[in-house]
C-alpha cells in the first residue's frame, strides 16, 4: 500500500512514520526545502521520544521517504490516500485558518491521476472536508479531468511526548467517510493498529470533525474545572489532592485529566477551545461552558506569580527566581502557550531575574526568550543564590531532587510548586516554605492541629 502525507510538522511526521513502521510505503511531503533536506539526513524538526529512531529505521528500509514534490508522490504510483496534515494556525479572531489545507487540496486536484482518498488529519472546523472536496473538484474541472476521489476526516488524538505509543496503540481511531470505497481504504490502512482491541469508529464526516473538538474541549474543561476547585480549596482550607482522589475513584468521573496546575498550554487545547467557541458564535450559538474554561485557564497561568508576589509582599525587583521546566508539559520541547512564558513575563516586568533550566527545551527557550532570562547548565546551577524555586513543568528528573543540596544552593528556602509534585509536609520539615496549588496553607494546618 502506498500513501502520501502532506506536512511534516508534528502530526504529519508522526503519522507518516508510524504508517511506514507497519509496512506501508509513505512519502512525507513539505514545501520547506530545508526541513526536507534535514529529514533526509535524519535531523528532525521536533523532539518526540522514539521518533528519530523510527524515522531512521524506516528510511533505511526505504518505506519512508521525504520530498518537496507533491505531484510525483501522487501521480501514477498507486497512491491510495493522501493525508493533509498541514498547520491550521488560529487567525486573529480565533478561527482556524484553512489557507494551507485548501492550498494542498488544490495541488492534489491539479496532480492526481487515479482514485484516492484525500484525508484531513489537521484539526479543522466542521465543514472543512466539504471545502476540500470543492477545491479538488474545481481543479479537476479546470483540467478537464474526470477522476473519481473521496474525502475523509481522520482527526488525531496524539499527545506530545507519547505520540508514537498513541498512534501505534490508539484508544480509538475516528474516521469520517461518505462512501464505502473510502471506508475500505481507511480500514485497510488502519487494520495493523487495531491489535489491542480498541475500535476503529466510522461515522459521517461532520461528526468526525466535531469529535476532535469535543474531545479536546472536554479535556480542557476537566482541567479548568479542577483548577477552579483547587482555588476554592485553598480559600476553604481543603486539600485538592484529597478531593481529586475522592472524586477520581468514581468511574463516571475518572482519575485522568483532573490534576490541577498552572493552566493548560500546548498547541491543541488553547487553539481548539478558541476555535470551537468561534465556530459556534459564527453559527449563532454561545458556548458558555467553554468561554469559562478559557477564562479560568488564562487566570490560572497567573496563579503561581500571584503567590510569589504575595509571599514577597510585592518586593520582587532584583530578586532571582530559579525556574524548573519551560516546556508546556514534560517530554516535549514545545513551549507554545506554556504557562512558563506568562510567569517569566510577569517576573521580568517587575524587575526580577529568572534563571531557568529544562531538560530538552533550552534551545527552544533561547529561540523564544533570547537573553531576557539566564539559563542554568542543570537544575542545580539554576538554583544558585535564588530567592525561590518555581517548579513549572513536572519533568520526571525534578520529582526527587536532593533537597539538602537545593537548600545549600538557594539564598532563601522557598518553593512554589505549580504542579503539586512535592510533599508539602516533607518540604516544610526540611525547612522550606512551600506553596502548592489548591493545598492547605501552613497557617491553616497549624490552626487545625492546635
Ligand atoms: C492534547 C490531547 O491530549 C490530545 O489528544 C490532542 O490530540 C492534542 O492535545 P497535548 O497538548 O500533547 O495533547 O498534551 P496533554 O498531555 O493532553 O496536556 C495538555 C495540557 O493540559 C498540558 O499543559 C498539561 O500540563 C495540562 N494538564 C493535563 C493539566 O493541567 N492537568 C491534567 O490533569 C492533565
Amino acid at each position: 500500500m502506498r500513501i502520501a502525507v502532506v506536512g511534516t510538522g508534528y502530526v504529519g511526521l508522526v503519522t507518516g512514520t508510524c504508517f511506514a513502521e507497519v509496512g506501508i510505503d509513505v512519502t512525507c511531503i513539505d514545501i520547506d526545502e530545508q526541513k526536507i533536506e534535514n529529514l533526509k539526513k535524519g535531523i528532525l524538526p521536533i523532539y518526540e521520544p522514539g521518533l528519530k529512531e523510527m524515522v531512521l529505521r524506516n528510511t533505511q528500509k526505504e518505506r519512508l521517504s521525504f520530498s518537496t514534490d507533491l505531484a510525483s508522490s501522487i501521480q501514477g504510483c498507486g497512491c491510495e490516500a493522501a493525508f493533509i496534515a498541514v498547520g491550521t494556525p488560529p487567525g486573529e479572531d480565533g478561527s482556524a485558518d484553512l489557507k494551507y489545507v485548501l492550498a494542498v487540496a488544490r495541488e492534489i486536484g491539479r496532480n492526481m491521476t487515479d482514485y484516492m482518498v484525500v484525508v484531513t488529519k489537521s484539526t479543522v472546523p466542521v465543514g472543512t472536508a466539504q471545502k476540500v472536496r470543492q477545491a479538488i473538484e474545481e481543479e479537476l474541472e479546470a483540467r478537464g479531468a474526470d477522476i473519481d476521489f473521496d474525502v475523509a476526516s481522520n482527526p488525531e488524538f496524539l499527545k506530545e511526548g507519547a505520540a508514537i505509543e498513541d498512534f501505534l496503540k490508539p484508544d480509538r481511531i475516528v474516521v469520517g467517510v461518505a462512501s464505502e470505497r473510502a471506508e475500505k481504504v481507511m480500514n485497510k490502512l488502519y487494520k495493523p493498529f487495531l491489535m489491542n482491541g480498541h475500535p476503529l469508529i466510522f461515522m459521517d464526516i461532520p461528526s468526525a470533525e466535531m469529535t476532535k473538538y469535543a474531545a479536546n474541549a472536554m479535556l480542557a474543561t476537566k482541567i479548568s474545572f479542577m483548577n477552579d476547585i483547587a482555588n476554592l480549596c485553598e480559600i476553604m482550607g481543603a486539600d485538592v489532592n484529597m478531593v481529586r482522589k475522592g472524586i477520581g475513584s468514581d468511574a463516571r468521573i475518572g482519575n485522568k485529566f483532573i490534576y490541577p496546575g498552572i493552566g493548560y498550554g500546548g498547541s491543541c487545547f488553547p487553539k481548539d477551545v478558541k476555535a470551537l467557541i468561534r465556530t459556534a458564535a459564527e453559527n449563532g450559538y454561545r458556548m458558555r461552558v467553554l468561554q469559562s474554561v478559557e477564562e479560568v485557564n488564562e487566570s490560572q497561568k497567573e496563579v503561581l506569580f500571584n503567590k510569589i508576589d504575595t509571599h514577597f509582599k510585592g518586593d520582587l525587583a532584583g530578586r532571582t527566581f530559579a525556574l524548573w521546566g519551560l516546556s508546556f508539559k514534560p517530554k516535549t520541547d514545545d513551549m507554545r502557550e506554556a504557562p512558563s512564558l506568562v510567569i517569566i513575563q510577569k517576573l521580568l516586568e517587575r524587575g526580577a531575574k529568572v534563571r531557568a533550566y529544562d531538560p530538552v527545551a533550552m534551545e527552544e527557550a533561547r529561540r523564544v526568550l533570547g537573553e531576557t532570562i539566564e539559563y542554568g547548565k542543570d537544575e542545580y546551577e539554576a538554583l544558585i543564590d535564588a530567592d525561590a524555586l518555581l517548579l513549572v513543568t513536572e519533568w520526571p528528573e525534578f520529582r526527587s531532587p536532593n533537597f539538602n543540596v537545593v537548600s545549600k544552593l538557594m539564598k532563601e528556602r522557598v518553593v512554589f510548586d505549580g504542579r503539586n509534585i512535592y510533599d508539602a509536609a516533607d518540604l516544610r520539615e526540611k525547612g522550606f516554605t512551600y506553596y502548592g496549588i489548591g493545598l492547605k496553607q501552613k497557617e491553616q494546618q497549624l490552626k487545625e492541629t492546635v
